[in-house]
């Protein structure tokens, strides 16, 4: 192992010794199943669950010798490691594929019973805020962060937008995020008043564990969002939030996406909380966070005029995607949705950038789904659909009431302003979905994709 470079996770057997597995871990996760008188190895817990629950997984410059009824870990350089096995709680049913066609399909309609457990035990009435048991962060320590930066990769990157947003909103912290595939390349400046966060379904996402590997490097305090307990990301955090999705299968992240979004917006009522907002304000968030079960599964009885919208705009060959503010990450991961499962072109665009060029693409064969919360911005975000219907382009809108200016509105429950990103992209998943469908596309496992990109 000591010869290798680079990015593995491996599984070797030799001829001379038929009764051993010999793995390495080298930035690609490798996870051992612990059974009765059998050992498994795979590289994510999902291929595990049916066989055990007792799971050991290696960290970066581990390896291990596995027998049938023994195994030992090391370093690379030879030296014993302690690895106790944890029990993992995701039951096997988990991954069947429930009645569904597909993982996405089912994944979507699991959206409504996974925002429940996300909030499930966390929410402190008494004090109106939220506890966050693994943060690792007191109250004192809360206070004194000056700048929070979010990183993350694809769908959750798109989550840390919109989480950065909810940490400006309820915080007032400055915060943003950038993919973090593109933080680890520019030898960013390192602030130790800067909470650092880095946001990933898998927890193995090899961008994601560089840049948080570089923070702590340099001494930054670093938290982790992550859907997977026990992955690279999670231990190598400082602390942080799982956002308990249950497994995601499918490629193409979907409830993963939506609880990340509820995690934040429990991290942003919880620093919230400890700085200025009011115990009024944050009774209103609290409020707001228990009615989205119930409006994510409204937003699911639309789903017959849903597909019939799929069905019309899946001849297109590109679709354009805006928003603004609290809209435009959603209109981003939207965009992000539909290209990967359906392979149409799209691209999302901030509302008040058309003028700035995009206005030139506008013609009926370019269709636009546009986000339009009942928020302050409603009147601008009407005039953004007037430029384009006086272009003849054609409009899908996402919002709270019927708009007249578009040819079809998809009508989402109101939330609270700052929650009401949470619920505009579920419909869009939807779109995404039935129109990867009428294409006939391999829907859980699009061209060219994996579910975790852990080489770089
Ligand atoms: O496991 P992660 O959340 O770190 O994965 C990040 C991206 O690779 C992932 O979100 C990707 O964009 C998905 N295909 C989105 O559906």
């Amino acid at each position: 192992m000591r010869l290798i470079e680079g990015t593995y996770g491996i599984a070797v057997l030799h001829a001379d010794f038929p009764d051993r597995i010999v793995v390495a871990r080298n930035g690609s996760p490798v996870v051992l199943g612990i059974g009765e008188k059998e050992m498994f190895v795979a590289s994510d817990i999902a291929a595990l669950v049916a066989h055990t629950r007792q799971i050991v997984t290696l960290d970066d410059g581990e390896m291990a010798t596995l027998k049938a009824d023994d195994f030992r870990t090391y370093t690379t350089e030879g030296t014993r490691t302690t690895a106790e096995p944890t029990t993992v709680e995701w039951e096997a049913a988990s991954y069947d594929m429930g009645g569904h066609d597909t993982y996405m399909h089912k994944e979507i309609h699991e959206q409504a019973e996974a925002v429940d457990r996300v909030l499930r035990g966390r929410i402190d009435d008494r004090f109106s805020t939220v506890h966050l048991g693994g943060l690792n962060l007191d109250a004192r320590e809360a206070r004194r962060i000056r700048r929070v930066k979010i990183l993350g990769c694809g769908t959750s990157y798109h989550a840390g937008m919109i989480g950065a947003q909810m940490i400006e909103e309820l915080a007032r912290i400055p915060a943003d995020a950038e993919p973090a595939s593109e933080f680890r390349y520019r030898n960013a400046v390192v602030d130790p008043d800067t909470l650092y966060i880095a946001v990933s379904q898998s927890g193995e996402t090899y961008d994601v564990l560089a840049a948080v590997q570089e923070l702590k490097r340099k001494g930054a305090r670093v938290l982790g969002v992550v859907n997977v307990v026990g992955s690279a990301i999670a231990r190598e955090a400082d602390g942080g939030i799982y956002v308990h999705a249950g497994p995601e299968v499918c490629v193409v992240s979907t409830k993963c996406f939506t609880n990340t979004t509820v995690a934040f917006a429990l991290l942003a009522l919880h620093l919230g909380r400890t700085r200025d907002l009011s115990v009024r304000d944050g009774r209103r968030i609290i409020e707001g966070l228990r009615r989205l079960p119930g409006q994510i599964a409204e937003i699911m009885e639309q789903e017959e005029e849903i597909k019939k919208l799929a069905l019309e705009y899946a001849e297109a060959r590109s679709m354009l995607f805006i928003g603004r503010v609290r809209g435009y990450p959603v209109a981003r991961e939207a965009s992000l949705k539909l290209k990967e499962v359906s392979y149409i072109h799209a691209e999302a665009y901030p509302a008040s950038e058309l003028k700035h060029g995009p206005l030139a693409l506008i013609e009926p064969a370019l269709p636009t789904v546009a986000i339009v919360p009942d928020d302050d911005l409603l009147e601008k975000n009407r005039a953004a659909m007037e430029e384009i219907k006086a272009r003849s382009g054609r409009i899908v809108a996402v919002a709270h009431r019927e708009q007249e200016k578009a040819d079809h509105t998809v009508v989402v429950p109101k939330n609270e302003d700052e929650l009401d990103p949470i619920l505009l992209g579920i419909p869009l998943q939807l779109l995404a979905y039935h129109t990867a469908l009428a294409l006939g596309r391999d829907i859980d496992k699009p061209r060219n994709l994996a579910k975790s990109v852990t080489v770089e």
